[in-house]
């Protein structure tokens, strides 16, 4: 049986939400069961690069999403873990399919975009300003990291297709020049329920709305932060419409279908605010509990992290090298 590959990176910019866990964490980690699957999982700590300089940060982040995915269910020793900085093929490739990147290309990447009109609003003289090499070679770092393990699927969020279609344009540049097929042409998997999960303004939840509720949240702070959901103003006693509701939202992502009927129920009975909140409390803090443990103990053992993340390099170096062999004969450069 030819399994598939698949692979995904993972920002390390810290403190990851619900959100993330429901719209990332979640759908990968099942993935990687499937045994039709080979999964590599790294984080990508010089994409973070981009916008994060701070050394401590960036340390300690990484370690907190690492342990992030390993105490949602990741499981290490079935697919490839590893960081992208461990990684130094990824560089030496990236640097061969910058010179495959059209410069238009990059110029039309969301991110990039999205800062040259941020800057124009503003009426910004340079439309550049703010804007790195790093920032603006962004997709061609990523389409290093999905050729080099020859990926059949990318899991990713909606936001992240645009990268994968330029990594196949770069994949299919390169092919074609050479007459070889050297690079298998990735395909994004996008989760098809798109599901986007509300923050506690009502708004998708999300670090750059400052709505989130961390899955690590200490249980004091997630009972705070679940009574600070927007709600409207309707009494105890009053039904409730579920849709309309963050509350049931978030619930309903945790709960059996069973739950998920009773506190329907409890909502056309007019169910007072505050035990909805209490009930998706008492809900997330059962179902958080066994991974925020495992979180903590990982956390405080980073020879063991440590431990993988050298394991994951040797095992991604193999593959990495391998693609290198073929790449460096494709160029005429062995
Ligand atoms: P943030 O918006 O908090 O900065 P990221 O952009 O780092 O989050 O997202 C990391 C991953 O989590 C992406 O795959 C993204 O699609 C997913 N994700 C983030 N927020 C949500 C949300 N509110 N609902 C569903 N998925 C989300
Ligand atoms: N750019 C992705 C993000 O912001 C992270 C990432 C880096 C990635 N390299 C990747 C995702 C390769 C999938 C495949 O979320």
């Amino acid at each position: 049986m030819d399994q598939k590959i698949v692979l995904t990176g993972i920002k390390p910019t810290g403190n990851p939400h619900l959100g993330n866990w429901v719209g990332a964490i979640r759908p990968a980690v099942e993935l990687s069961r499937n045994p039709e699957t080979k999964g590599f999982y790294f984080i990508a700590d010089y994409h973070a690069m981009t916008g994060l300089k701070d050394a401590k940060e960036l340390r300690e982040y990484t370690y907190e999403v690492a342990s992030t995915w390993i105490a949602l269910g990741l499981d290490p020793s079935r697919v490839v873990f590893y960081r992208q900085s461990d990684v130094p093929e990824v560089f030496e490739l990236s640097w061969i399919l910058a010179c495959f990147s059209p410069k238009g290309l990059m110029n039309r990447a969301h991110a990039y975009k999205a800062q040259v009109q941020k800057n124009q609003e503003a009426g910004e003289e340079d439309v550049d300003a703010g804007v790195n090499m790093g920032l603006y070679t962004y997709p061609i770092l990523m389409a290093a990291d999905i050729l080099l393990m020859q990926s059949h699927w990318v899991p990713v969020g909606s936001d992240q297709q645009q990268h994968v279609e330029i990594t196949r344009d770069l994949a299919q540049y390169f092919n074609r020049q050479y007459r070889k097929e050297v690079f298998t042409l990735p395909e994004a998997l996008i989760d098809e329920a798109g599901a986007v999960i509300p923050g506690l303004d009502g708004r998708k939840m999300s670090k750059s709305y400052g709505n989130t509720i961390p899955i690590f949240a200490p249980p004091e702070q997630l009972r705070k932060l679940v009574f600070r959901i927007a709600t409207d103003s309707s009494r105890p006693g009053e039904p409730k419409d579920p849709e309309a509701s963050t509350i049931f939202q978030l619930y309903r992502l945790l709960a059996t279908p069973k739950q998920t009927e009773a506190l329907k129920a409890e909502y056309q009975n007019g169910i007072a605010w505050k035990d909805a909140k209490e009930a998706l409390y008492t809900l997330l803090d059962q179902q958080l509990r066994g991974p925020r443990e495992r979180y903590e103990a990982l956390m405080a053992n980073r020879e063991e992290l440590d431990r993988l993340f050298k394991e994951g390099a040797e095992e991604a170096r193999a593959i990495a090298s391998k693609t290198m062999h073929r790449v460096r004969r494709a160029i005429g450069i062995s």
